[in-house]
């Protein structure tokens, strides 16, 4: 899968579709959203207009969407659910299908419909989303495919020093979102210490720390600029001593987790992801 990609959490409709065609258009080639985001809809709409500006084809794209809570479940109930993601999204198959959180109730016997989804061809690869240790072992010894990802909160102040090895030692790919603290890292001093040692913007520093690191990321932003700025990391590189440094700021903090926040309700998250980012196409 490609190693950068645009997220779209927290944008409705028309931003996603105007963004994820911005991200397009400028060399992105991976693209993560949610039915939790309640943005597909406009996610599907900037996926094909972003590959008519370039003059792509489907194939040329990594896309990403997870399994919301509220419709985990067994096999019918979620080969519903994905096929309507398919149909909001306007695609026949999607590259990555991941489980969004681990609900405890019903994560097993979800993840054995996305097995099945996954033989049936309509799906190129699954994998789960903010599974800690436990039920990362949970799911292992309960499941036949191994999760080819966990997508996990990482950036500076947030490093998964557990999850990681974990993860890696069972050949999970443990992939970022957030990874620049949602914003928060950008102030961070020493980041704006590097980024004027480097002549680089904040957002570039960590970036290229998380490229140096080999975590696949998923960076947000709904500005054309701070799109195409945070993709422009390959022309310089960080000191190995620089990036020790950055991995010296980790404080295992992250910013949200099961125990202070309700995302892994069945209901509770999509019902206030609804509230704070309307569908604004219907
Ligand atoms: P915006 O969408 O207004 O550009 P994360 O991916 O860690 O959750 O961070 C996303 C946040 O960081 C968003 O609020 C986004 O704002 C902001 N952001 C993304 N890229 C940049 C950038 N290059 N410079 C400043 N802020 C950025």
């Amino acid at each position: 899968m490609p190693r950068l990609g645009l997220g779209v959490w927290k944008t409705d409709n028309h931003t996603a579709r105007d963004s994820v065609a911005a991200a397009i258009r400028n060399g992105y080639r991976a693209i993560d959203t949610a039915r939790q985001y309640g943005n597909e809809q406009g996610t599907g709409a900037g996926i094909k207009l972003g590959l008519e500006q370039a003059g792509l084809k489907r194939d040329d794209i990594f896309v990403t969407t997870k399994l919301y809570n509220g419709e985990q479940g067994d096999y019918d109930q979620v080969a519903k659910a994905f096929e309507h993601q398919l149909s909001d999204l306007g695609l026949d198959y999607v590259d990555l299908y991941l489980m969004h959180w681990p609900v405890d109730a019903t994560f097993i016997e979800s993840y054995h419909a996305m097995e099945r989804l996954y033989h049936e061809g309509k799906i190129r690869a699954i994998g789960v989303s903010n599974f800690d240790n436990d039920r990362m072992a949970k799911l292992l010894e309960a499941s036949e495919i191994v999760p080819a990802v966990n997508q996990m909160e990482f950036n500076p102040t947030n490093q998964e020093h557990d999850i990681l090895p974990f993860d890696q030692s069972h050949s999970v790919e443990m992939t970022a979102w957030s990874p620049l603290g949602g914003g928060a890292s950008l102030s961070n001093p020493l980041i704006q210490e590097l980024a004027k040692k480097y002549q680089r913007s904040a957002a570039q520093i960590i970036l290229r720390w998380e490229w140096q690191r080999d975590i696949v990321t998923v960076v947000k932003s709904t500005h054309e600029k701070r799109i195409i700025q945070n993709s422009q990391i390959f022309d310089f590189s960080l000191s190995d001593e620089d990036v020790q440094k950055i991995n010296q700021l980790d404080q295992g903090k992250r910013g949200l987790w099961y125990d202070d926040f309700q995302w892994h309700n069945p209901k509770g998250a999509y019902g206030n992801s609804i509230d704070q980012w309307p569908d604004t196409r219907k």
